[in-house]
């Protein structure tokens, strides 16, 4: 008898890479796996990513499907799911 379950998985893409995720995974934790280090820039250009993964410091916003200033921390991936970090934060 076996306990192991199937995982339901999800397809995104981030900056127009493809990623398979578990199904729950916030944005923010795709981001990592994706291997995306950056989700914007400061007004001093200075590269940020998410710090407490709880939805106070704001420094995890990306635009998903479209919406800009998203919160990737307090958001869970979807099937089909469109993330973009800002220009030249998401930097691999
Ligand atoms: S990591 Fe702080 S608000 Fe998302």
């Amino acid at each position: 008898m076996s306990s192991a379950s199937a995982t339901t998985r999800v397809s995104l893409t981030i900056d127009g890479h493809r990623i398979d995720v578990e199904a729950g995974t916030t944005v923010a934790a795709a981001l990592v796996l994706a291997g995306v280090h950056g989700t914007r820039l400061s007004v001093n250009g200075q590269p940020r990513a998410a710090l407490c993964g709880m939805g106070v410091c704001q420094e995890c916003r990306v635009t998903i499907d479209g919406r800009a200033h998203a919160l990737a921390c307090q958001t869970l991936c979807r099937e089909g799911q469109n993330v973009r970090t800002q220009d030249g934060a998401g930097t691999r």
